[in-house]
């Protein structure tokens, strides 16, 4: 079978727009607007994602892939032989590679993405480079309900879920993902959990506000997507990009600010917009060591080991199922 013919779809198209459109309309009714950040991810988005994690305020990526690389063995102990490994928004799986020469025992890994962007050419690469390995790419949303695919429900599970994508949530719902993803993973199951952390405030800033405008094109694809898939009209040159440190929630917030008094229409909804007015696109959450391990043991795991950089700037965890 070709990896084409392998990618599970929990969802049809139509479905997935459907749902959209359902949580585009339901957020911007809010009094303060608001939009899930999980639909940044479409073909431009997930390309300025990739793009962003190559700019040089935006230190995350290459950071974690720096601890990845050198813990690697050390991370490959906690999974076990022959296991699956289920990777939670996997995008260009650059962060499974830095780790797949040390999971020289992994037999099957399963990417999940909410965007096919990149699952089939990643597959069939990753395939080429590690000829011991199926990969088997699902394309869910991984806050729902979603099956594993055949090869993946008889082994032993693992969990990774790099790139800090657990600050996207706040909190509370980081919580409920934690406990989700244990059902998915199963009893005895470890999950290698990437979390970025607190650190100086001007650092925090400049990597949600480079000097590119690589994250605030990110940031304003919401609103061309939902003129592309929803039919709306947003003027894109009416928002500008907003990006903050929110000390006392200890998030990063993006926001897309309203640079006039102004009306959109979404499926024939109006939604008034005044003069300076946000919608809140993003959160990203950031953690200690400490409040990111109480927040695993409020949720069904606890941490077996931890690695951080030498500038403490992010961190790796494995996490076992209580
Ligand atoms: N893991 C990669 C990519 C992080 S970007 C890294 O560490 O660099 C976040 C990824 O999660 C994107 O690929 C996005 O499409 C995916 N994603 C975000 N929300 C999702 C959801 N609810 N379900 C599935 N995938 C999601
Ligand atoms: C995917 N996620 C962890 C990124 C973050 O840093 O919160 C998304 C992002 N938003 C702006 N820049 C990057």
């Amino acid at each position: 079978m070709t990896v084409a013919e392998r990618i599970l779809r929990t969802d049809s198209a139509d479905d997935a727009r459907a749902a959209f459109a359902r949580d585009a309309i339901a957020g911007l009714s809010q009094k303060q607007k608001t939009l899930p950040p999980k639909y940044f991810y479409d073909e431009r988005g997930s390309k300025l994602f990739e793009e962003i994690t190559r700019t040089p305020e935006y230190y995350p990526t290459r950071t974690e892939l720096g601890i990845l690389e050198r813990e690697g063995r050390n991370i490959a102990e906690h999974v076990p032989a022959g296991a699956a490994l289920v990777e939670f928004g996997s995008g260009s799986s650059a962060k499974i590679r830095a780790l797949l020469s040390a999971l020289d025992k992994l037999q099957v890994y399963v990417p999940v993405d909410i965007s096919p962007e990149f699952l089939e050419a990643e597959a069939v690469s990753l395939e080429k480079d590690f000829p011991h390995l199926s990969v088997q790419p699902v394309v869910a949303d991984f806050t729902r309900a979603f099956a594993l695919p055949a090869a993946a429900l008889k082994r032993p599970r693992a969990g990774f879920f790099p790139g800090s994508t657990i600050g996207n949530f706040e909190p509370r719902e980081a919580g409920k993902f934690l406990r989700h993803a244990a059902k998915i993973l199963g009893a005895g199951s470890v999950f290698v959990v990437g979390v970025d952390l607190v650190k100086d405030e001007n650092l925090l800033n400049a990597a949600y506000n480079d000097a590119a405008g690589v994250t605030a094109a990110f940031n304003l694809n919401l609103l061309a997507r939902m003129n592309r898939e929803l039919g709306a009209n947003f003027d894109l040159d009416a928002f500008s990009h907003r990006a903050f440190f929110n000390r006392r929630l200890s998030r990063i917030e993006m926001h897309l600010l309203s640079r006039a008094s102004q009306r959109v229409s979404i499926g024939g909804r109006d939604f008034s917009f005044s003069l300076g007015e946000t919608i809140h696109t993003e959160c990203s959450c950031k953690y200690s060591l400490q409040s990111f391990a109480a927040l695993a043991a409020n949720s069904g795991w606890s941490v077996l080991q931890g690695w951080t950089d030498e500038r403490q700037l992010f961190s790796v965890h494995a996490l076992a199922r209580d």
